[in-house]
């Protein structure tokens, strides 16, 4: 009978097949610890000398890491294990045999960079093959959550003719000729989609050429970004909140072996199942200065270096990266952003009728580090106003004339956001930089493998 590791616990006492690969190995004299993965999970194979004829036992012994196997022999129970079982081998072939795979399997931290551009290989790893199986289960969540709540999926284009975020991060393409732009946001088509669908969901990848160096940033990278017709920002704000609360949910759910070989402490996770604080910009300015205040007072080296960078913009700017840092310590759980200044944000941003010089937008930051996971708004509804808007930005009309249309033709209040999945599993998984929650990421830096 041919297993897989995972469901190896259910065949204890009985005789199986597993195809894999070699992971490491241990002992020597007598007896081999092997550990053999198949994709599934790792399982402890032991190797006996007076159990397997003498060429089994000298091919365990040579074989290098990565050569590909197959084992036979008795699951057996081994409460020591995390697995709860072992294989007790009668028998080994080869597929092929490796001496030379470039990877230490002790590697999993040092020198990220080398083992970045042995990505192709470095995924067979413990601790990125854990990364990648929560981000699976993340994208199954998120596409659940939409598909339950009757949302139709509405793919965007990539190729497209504007810009969506500021022209400052795009990606030109050669197209034909003519120029193109890889998108940085399905948005403006999901809005159309809203109006004929009501409530739609785009997800697939964006693209921004960005020239920063954090852990936080991609140049390419999946988001999911929900669009409502009749939504306001407080129910932005609501789908937001379930949304997380849903897809963290099922990870701490139905990933708990990845979470624990990642050695991902879930108590702050936990928390998302209570009400996000909802705070506007400008109380987020007044918790900031209080905190920058403490931390420069605190004699701490390390906050008081954090001080300096609290606010560094002046009140009317945009978040800096440590103001949100500094957010996520205080709270300690998913904070919600309302109503930055209007100038700091996008141009198809509503304007708050109580002050308009405030946009009806929010930002989601997550707690450790990890900073704004979500943004989303409140559309412009009014055609006067988006073409003061789009004038106001500078953003050229040829290439948004069609979705000005969107605003002659039966212009409702709608509303939406777009979520990052590689941020989104970075918190989930605490994984240092945002590269390591994508199979294969691109940045400044990086177009290999
Ligand atoms: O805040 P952003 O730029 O919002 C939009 O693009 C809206 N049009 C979305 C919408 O309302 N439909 O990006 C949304 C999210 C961010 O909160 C972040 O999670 C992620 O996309 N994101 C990035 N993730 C990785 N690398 C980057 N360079 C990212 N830029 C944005
Ligand atoms: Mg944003």
């Amino acid at each position: 009978m041919t297993v897989t590791v995972r469901t190896l616990k259910d065949s204890v006492d009985h005789e199986v097949e597993l195809k894999g690969w070699m992971y490491n190995r241990r002992g020597s004299g007598k007896l081999l610890f092997l550990q053999v993965r198949d994709g599934t999970g790792i399982v402890q194979v032991v190797v006996n000398k007076k159990d397997v004829p003498e060429p089994v036992f000298e091919t365990a012994k040579r074989i290098g890491i990565e050569s590909s196997i197959i084992v036979r022999g008795r699951v057996t129970k081994d409460d020591r294990s995390a697995l709860g079982v072992e294989l007790q081998c009668s028998d080994l072939s080869v597929i092929q045999e490796v001496h030379d795979y470039p990877i230490q399997i002790t590697e999993d931290v040092p020198n990220i960079d080398k083992l970045l551009d042995k990505r192709h290989l470095w995924i067979r790893s413990r601790v990125p093959n854990a990364i990648l199986r929560v981000r699976s289960e993340v994208v199954q969540a998120i596409r659940d959550f939409y598909y339950q709540r009757g949302y139709v999926l509405f793919d965007a284009p990539m190729f497209t003719p504007a810009s969506c975020e500021g022209s400052s991060t795009l990606f030109e393409v050669p197209y034909f000729d003519a120029t193109a732009y890889l998108s940085q946001s399905g948005q403006l088509y999901g809005e159309a989609g809203a109006l004929a669908f009501g409530k739609v969901v785009v997800f697939g990848p964006t693209f921004r050429a960005e020239k920063s160096k954090t852990r936080r940033h991609l140049t390419e990278f999946w988001m999911v970004e929900p669009e409502v017709a009749f939504l306001e920002l407080d129910g932005v704000m609501d789908l937001a909140e379930q949304q997380i609360q849903y897809v963290v949910g099922r990870a701490l759910e139905r990933c708990a072996e990845e979470l624990k070989v990642l050695e991902r402490d879930t108590a702050i996770l936990q928390q998302v199942s209570k009400p996000f604080p909802r705070i506007s910009h400008a109380e987020a300015q007044v918790v900031l200065a209080k905190l920058k205040a403490e931390f420069a007072a605190s004699g701490n080296e390390e906050l008081q270096k954090l001080s300096n960078d609290i606010l560094k913009s002046g009140p009317d700017a945009d978040l800096g990266a440590a103001d949100e840092t500094v957010i996520g310590m205080h709270f300690k759980q998913c904070v919600m952003i309302h109503r930055y200044p209007r100038h700091v944000k996008a141009f198809y941003m509503k304007g708050d009728p109580a002050d308009p010089t405030k946009a009806l937008c929010v930002d989601v930051i997550a707690p450790e580090g990890v900073g704004e996971i979500v943004g989303g708004s409140q559309r412009e509804d009014s055609l006067d106003e988006l073409l003061k808007q789009i004038e106001h930005h500078k953003v050229p009309m040829e290439s948004v004339e069609w979705f000005v249309d969107l605003r002659r033709y039966g212009s409702v209040p709608h509303g939406g956001f777009g979520m990052g999945v590689e941020r989104c599993v970075q918190w989930i998984t605490g994984c240092q930089h945002v590269r390591e929650a994508i199979p294969f990421p691109r940045t400044i830096y990086r177009l290999n493998p």
